[in-house]
């Protein structure tokens, strides 16, 4: 561990300009996917984050929390001052449990023990959050595979857990955590001969002098393998990256989500219109992308239905809940407040995972405006969302609430 940190403490200052996979936009892009689904107050953890550089490129774009957690120190000094710095062992990370929506961790377990780390993202995870991990792999060297491995083995005795897509998904797999998605993506990358040689002077001159000779003795057809060449001074390679995306182990979680729904009624001109928006799951739920459905979300920790359905219609369409039009009441038993709130229901099952819909009727005050991913809030008249039901354009969840509201309102 010790010469983990000696090692990349060395590295620190000029990572960020050596590193030149780091910054590839297709990984970055394929490594932060789930978060596309993600509202921008999601908590994200890069374990093994180094210089932040991965955390502070969608912080940019999204404003999002972010915490890099690593054990060196002047790796972390880079970290940009908008993302959190913790120094800290990747296989005991000293935060709560259930802490972030999302994690990721790349070109990081080489260096550790595997199981402890993985073992540590599930107790971080939320229920229902997402981790990606990113990992050179050995996949696209069939051939080729003793002599990269003899390279690593010069160029960083510290690697250890070098391996193949599969194993790493089994890991995973065997943490619990369930593998949603996996993939491989090749990094055709160069770097300067010399530069990679000594790796600011972490490579030791015996090593540097054996990686020299491998490198001079390349023939065609490994080069034609594995994209190995020297070119004058240039140095050029394939990298071949398995890319796991999973979900914590949601099935084994007895709890049902409550989602609060919210039929949004307005009246002009005597006519009635309805608000609905577009669903933009785009990672999770590809199958119900752009379908419309109502204004909802989940009933978060210490919050009453009330209280959820304030929240989700402001940050979905920046309107402000005014009136619940189904019979509410409170009383007070025995010194203690109750409300009652009376609602449509419905149920919908996803896989393993049961979705418990309560849905409010309701009329607001303000502007419609899309505060959420693009989700396009927008006045439907009732002929129009008769059409859109028939069609089944709705998020199922929706369908058995807006047929009740129908049946209510004598709509025919
Ligand atoms: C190759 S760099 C990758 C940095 C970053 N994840 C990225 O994609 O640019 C590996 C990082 O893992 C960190 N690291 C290695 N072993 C660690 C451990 N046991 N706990 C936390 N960080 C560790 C190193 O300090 C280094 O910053």
């Amino acid at each position: 561990m010790k010469a983990i940190k000696k090692q990349f403490s060395k590295r620190a200052s000029d990572y960020n300009t050596y590193t030149k996979w780091m910054k590839d936009k297709d990984l970055l892009r394929l490594c932060t996917l789930p978060l596309n689904d993600y509202v921008d107050t999601a908590k994200c953890l890069d374990i093994g984050g180094g210089t932040g550089w991965l955390a502070f490129e969608d912080y940019k774009k999204s404003g999002r929390d972010w915490t890099v957690v690593d054990i060196s120190e002047d790796m972390g000094n880079i970290v940009p001052k908008a993302v959190k710095f913790l120094c800290a062992n990747a296989e005991n990370i000293p935060l709560p449990n259930e802490s972030f929506d999302f994690i990721i961790i790349r070109s990081v377990l080489e260096y550790t023990n595997v199981e402890l780390v993985l073992q540590e993202v599930k107790r971080l995870l939320k229920e229902e959050g997402y981790f990606v991990l990113a990992q050179k792999v050995m996949d696209g060297y069939s051939l080729d595979v003793n002599l990269i491995l003899e390279l690593e083995r010069l160029r960083n005795p510290l690697k250890k857990n070098l391996g193949f897509m599969s194993n790493l998904r089994k890991k995973v797999s065997a943490t619990g955590l369930k593998v949603l998605n996996s993939r491989t993506y090749t990094q055709k990358y160069s770097i300067d001969f010399t530069k990679w040689l000594s790796r600011n002077n972490t490579i030791s001159d015996a090593n540097q002098s054996a990686l020299r000779k491998i490198i001079d003795s390349l023939d065609d057809e490994v080069t034609e393998r594995t994209g190995l060449e020297l070119i004058e001074n240039t140095l050029y390679s394939n990298l071949t990256w398995a890319i796991i995306t999973c979900h914590k182990n949601s099935h084994i979680n007895p709890n049902t989500s409550v989602v609060v729904s919210m039929i949004v009624e307005k009246v002009e001109n005597k006519k009635k219109y309805i608000l609905l928006q577009k669903r933009k799951y785009l990672f999770t739920e590809p199958h119900y992308y752009n379908v419309w459905e109502l204004p909802q979300g989940k009933i978060e920790p210490n919050e009453s239905i009330m209280d959820t359905a304030k929240r989700e219609l402001f940050e979905e369409t920046n309107l402000e809940l005014s009136q619940n039009l189904l019979h509410n009441n409170s009383t007070i038993i025995n010194d203690i407040q109750l409300e009652r709130v009376d609602v449509l229901t419905s149920v919908f099952s996803k896989g393993s995972m049961n979705y418990l819909g309560l849905c409010l009727l309701v009329n607001v005050k303000g502007k419609v405006k899309s505060n959420i991913q693009d989700n396009e809030p927008q006045w439907i008249g009732i002929k129009d969302l008769k059409r859109i039901l028939l069609e089944e354009k709705i998020f199922p969840l929706n369908i058995p609430m807006l047929e009740r509201y129908f049946e209510i309102n004598k709509l025919e």
